[in-house]
């Protein structure tokens, strides 16, 4: 006899919330495709104001990716939705679609400081 396999399908535990939330908008996105998102795009939004509504851009906080060391860390539903509570209050600005070529360009951005820090 040999019940060796039985424990081993337990657990698994999936981060369904971060998928639920990306899902919808990536279907959307499909259907807009234009430019690609670019880490030049992500580098000029966090320097530009235009995400906010108070003049304030990420740059006056995060000015020479201060404050940005662990962003590379995070998977990117979880920096979608930083970015976006760093959008919505110091910025007091519109969150971004998890899907849209601003938003994805951020994370490229910050996903690409895993090679520099
Ligand atoms: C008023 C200041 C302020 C502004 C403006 C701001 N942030 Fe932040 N942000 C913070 C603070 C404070 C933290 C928390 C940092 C920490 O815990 O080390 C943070 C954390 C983050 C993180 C997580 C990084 C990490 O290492 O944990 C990301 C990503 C981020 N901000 C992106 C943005 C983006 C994108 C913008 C512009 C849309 C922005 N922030 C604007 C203050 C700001």
């Amino acid at each position: 006899m040999d019940h060796k396999g039985a424990g081993a399908i337990k657990g698994g535990c999936m981060t369904k919330t971060g998928l639920m939330l990306v899902m919808p908008a990536l279907m959307a996105s499909m259907a807009l495709a234009g430019d690609p998102p670019s880490i030049e795009q992500g580098k000029d939004l966090l320097n530009s104001p235009k995400l906010g509504t108070d003049g304030k851009s990420c740059a006056t906080c995060h000015s020479g990716v201060k404050k940005l060391e662990k962003a590379a860390t995070y998977d990117e539903g979880q920096l979608g939705d930083i970015i976006n509570q760093c959008i919505e209050n110091p910025l007091k600005g519109n969150a971004l679609d998890p899907a849209s070529r601003d938003m994805r360009s951020l994370i490229i951005y910050f996903k690409s400081f895993t090679k520099t820090l």
